[in-house]
């Protein structure tokens, strides 16, 4: 029935299917989150949730089935990772913009590149993050509070305790769910599926182990009128920022790989030392992304803001790809003047100010 359905909707619709071939798990993050705060209303016959929700993989479904109280976190985790990554490349000619199918970021990341490294790796970080958090919030079933053990360089008289952050929860079931669709198809050794997954378990683990080289002790002190006669220690999650800007910093240093037939990751130009697993990794070079191409699925940096000072990826020169750019007088409004009035508020003008804009031709 679902198959007769699915194969009258390919015929009726040649892009969709070509679409649902690589719908992406990260669509958890773009659906409404609140579907799962209140599942029993949105469930339609005998239809369940999980087999509605498009970008899941057969494996993943299962997973969603068995847990479904961690798909608000999943979901949370892969917007938190979408929202870091349009932050982190906000200057770049890929700005990480997504598109409104199951696919997330549109065709351009079915390119094995830098930026799908990139974005495989921060999403599954995001994941390990909001899942160890909602462990710790007593959210989910099946979890709670860090059982870590205590680290050997506490001081002795402190107390390793406290509710942390669950990470390494967070680590083993995001490994189980992100990873999952990459090992349920066995593709032919040597294929360019079979390499693109090898590349997505690297990355994806590359973005989980971002989160555990950044965990923070927490330690908090106790004691009359702030006396601190005993401390209180636990494992605390980084922020987001953080595990964004080191994954930044792994992109720039990414390493370019060919996948052999037993599926090892080798270095193309041998000059370069072997990949970590804490590296990001990736097949192809990436197109320039200059130009609108709705084959590749590049948006092209026509009508982007740039500076003209710069000579970093934000600036005319780079982004605007030598096109040249226009520009654009416009009058903002802005607080200024303010005064402090006794007491207590803020009282502001509102000046006009000419500014200027260039954006790329
Ligand atoms: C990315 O750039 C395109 C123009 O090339 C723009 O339409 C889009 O809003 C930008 N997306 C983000 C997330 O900044
Ligand atoms: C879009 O990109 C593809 C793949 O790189 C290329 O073959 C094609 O010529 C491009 N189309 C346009 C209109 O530039």
């Amino acid at each position: 029935m679902e198959g007769t359905r699915l194969f009258a909707a390919c015929v009726g619709l040649m892009l969709s299917c070509t679409y649902a071939n690589y719908g992406s798990w990260m669509n958890l993050g773009m659906q409404g989150l609140d579907v799962w705060r209140n599942p029993q209303i949105y469930v339609v016959g005998t239809s369940p949730l999980c087999g509605r929700i498009p970008g899941l993989s057969p494996g993943q479904r299962k997973l969603c089935q068995l847990r479904q109280d961690h798909m608000s976190s999943v979901g949370r985790g892969a917007r938190a990772g979408i929202a870091e990554c349009q932050h982190q490349f906000r200057h770049s000619r890929w700005n990480c913009s997504t598109v409104d199918d199951s696919s997330v970021f549109g065709p351009v990341l079915q390119i094995p590149s830098r930026e799908a490294a990139f974005a495989h790796s921060i999403a599954a970080a995001g994941v390990v993050m909001s899942v160890a958090r909602s462990c710790r919030d007593g959210q989910l079933a099946s979890c709670g509070c860090s059982q870590a053990a205590r680290p050997d360089h506490l001081d002795d008289e402190w107390v390793w305790g406290g509710c942390g952050d669950n990470i390494h929860y967070g680590y083993r079931f995001a490994k189980g769910f992100v990873d999952v669709r990459e090992k349920e198809k066995k593709h032919k050794r040597g294929s360019v599926k079979f390499a693109r997954s090898r590349m997505n378990i690297h990355n994806n683990e590359a973005g989980r182990r971002s989160v555990i080289a950044l965990t923070k002790l927490n330690c908090k002190c106790h004691g009359v009128s702030g006396s601190c006669s005993a401390v209180t220690c636990w494992q605390r999650l980084p922020a987001f920022r953080e595990v964004g800007d080191l994954l930044k910093d792994k992109y720039d240093g990414a390493t370019e790989v060919t996948v052999t037939r037993r599926g090892r990751l080798r270095v193309t130009d041998r000059r370069y030392r072997r990949p970590t697993p804490e590296d990001l990794v990736y097949i192809q070079e990436s197109p320039d992304y200059c130009r609108k191409n709705s084959t590749l699925g590049s948006s092209g940096t026509t009508g982007r803001t740039c500076d003209r000072t710069s000579q970093g990826t934000d600036g005319c020169g780079l982004l605007c790809c030598g096109r040249g750019y226009n520009t654009q007088h416009v009058t903002v409004a802005e607080r200024c003047s303010c005064k402090f009035i006794w007491c207590c508020k803020v009282q502001c003008k509102t000046c006009r100010r000419e500014r200027t804009i260039h954006t790329c031709k």
